[in-house]
């Protein structure tokens, strides 16, 4: 059974189930009825796929307004942007599952595993305008409608970035690989979560550049994530992932771990010569796997990962100390200190 990340020290469930219960409630409220417009449209499946997730972004989010906030009632459109950035990561969870062909989302068939992808794109839409009509729902003054202006940016370089990740092409040389990689993880990971923690503080009313910090610790945390995820490629198995086990590898997704080990291994070998295309991903992949783990592309990638959690943790120094702030940082220790 997928297992949703569930490690005893992992302090996100804590977060959930005591720090934020109360306005992960919330959360979990307004999430029922901003899917009720649709729910005649989605199956039980889909229905329990959100149900699932570690919610990592919209828990961020609250943590962002909490910090500044503390024990104060957090305004219902607090509550409302979060939910509207749960569905918009869900929606493009949807799409990426297309583009990847990918069977497993959340330890459940994924939308387009179970309908096809014709629909698969429809119910992607569907959760992308939801998201949208959610946030637009919260904003009330001029300057919160900025913050719309931003959640279109976030979802138009999702997208870019994605395109970009699809485009490349794996003959460049590995410098200019990695940088593309960099490059795509920024705008298809990390600024998402940036926008949550930097919308769910701009909403407490903080002051711009406060937001904007909390902003970049977000974006870090990010990068750190995609990384992680993608070391989680081959690292993790099923249950704990809940998704197929080395789908980058076979989709021939050049991430950082593949980047380091191609550098390693050389041009001649089965992993470069799979990534090329000029040969079959085997049905079997533990020997690609092993030969990955025999290089230093492992440490190499963890260490990238935890310089930008640390450096994450920098931004996070300038607020206050409360216990928002000590779960944030938290939240970015915990990124990289996953089970793998
Ligand atoms: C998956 O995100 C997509 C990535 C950016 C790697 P999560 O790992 O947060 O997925 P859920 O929401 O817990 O399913
Ligand atoms: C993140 O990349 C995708 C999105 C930003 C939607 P991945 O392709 O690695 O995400 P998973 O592993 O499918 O969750
Ligand atoms: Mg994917
Ligand atoms: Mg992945």
């Amino acid at each position: 059974m997928y297992a949703g990340d569930k490690g005893k020290l992992n302090p996100l469930n804590h977060i959930l189930e005591n720090l934020l219960a109360q306005d992960i409630a919330s959360f979990e409220e307004t999430l029922k009825s901003a899917l009720e417009p649709q729910a005649r449209h989605l199956t039980d499946t889909e229905h329990q796929i959100y149900k699932r997730g570690k919610k990592i972004r919209p828990v961020m989010l609250l943590l962002a307004a909490r910090l500044l906030r503390g024990e104060e009632e957090l305004s219902h459109k607090v509550i409302k942007a979060s939910a509207s950035l749960e569905m918009l990561h869900v929606a493009t969870l949807i799409h990426d599952d297309i583009i990847d062909d990918a069977l497993l989302r959340r330890g459940l068939s994924s939308v387009n595993a179970k309908r096809g992808t014709n629909a698969a794109i429809l119910v992607g839409d569907l959760q992308f305008v939801q998201a949208i009509r959610t946030f637009v729902d919260a904003v009330e003054t001029n300057s919160e409608m900025g913050l719309v202006k931003m959640v279109l940016d976030t979802a138009f370089k999702i997208c870019t970035g994605e395109l970009d990740e699809l485009e490349t092409n794996p003959n460049w040389n590995l410098v200019a690989l990695r940088q593309r990689y960099f490059d795509v993880i920024e705008r298809k990971t990390a600024i998402l979560f940036g926008l949550a923690c930097e919308t769910g503080m701009a909403l407490a009313k903080a002051h711009t550049g406060e937001s904007r910090r909390i902003g970049f610790y977000g974006r870090r945390v990010g990068r750190a994530f995609q990384i992680m995820d993608d070391l989680f490629d081959f690292l993790q198995d099923e249950a704990d992932s809940g998704k197929q086990v080395g789908i980058d590898l076979v989709r021939r997704r050049i991430t950082l771990p593949i980047i380091y080990a191609m550098e390693e291994l050389g041009a001649s070998h089965p992993l470069s010569q799979i990534m090329r295309g000029d040969i079959q991903p085997p049905d079997d992949l533990s020997h690609v796997i092993m030969a990955i783990k025999g290089t230093q592309a492992i440490e190499r990638s963890y260490a990238d990962a935890r310089y930008d959690a640390l450096d994450a943790l920098e931004y996070l120094k300038h607020f206050p100390q409360n216990r928002y702030r000590d779960a944030l940082e938290e939240i970015a220790l915990y990124t990289v200190d996953r089970k793998i």
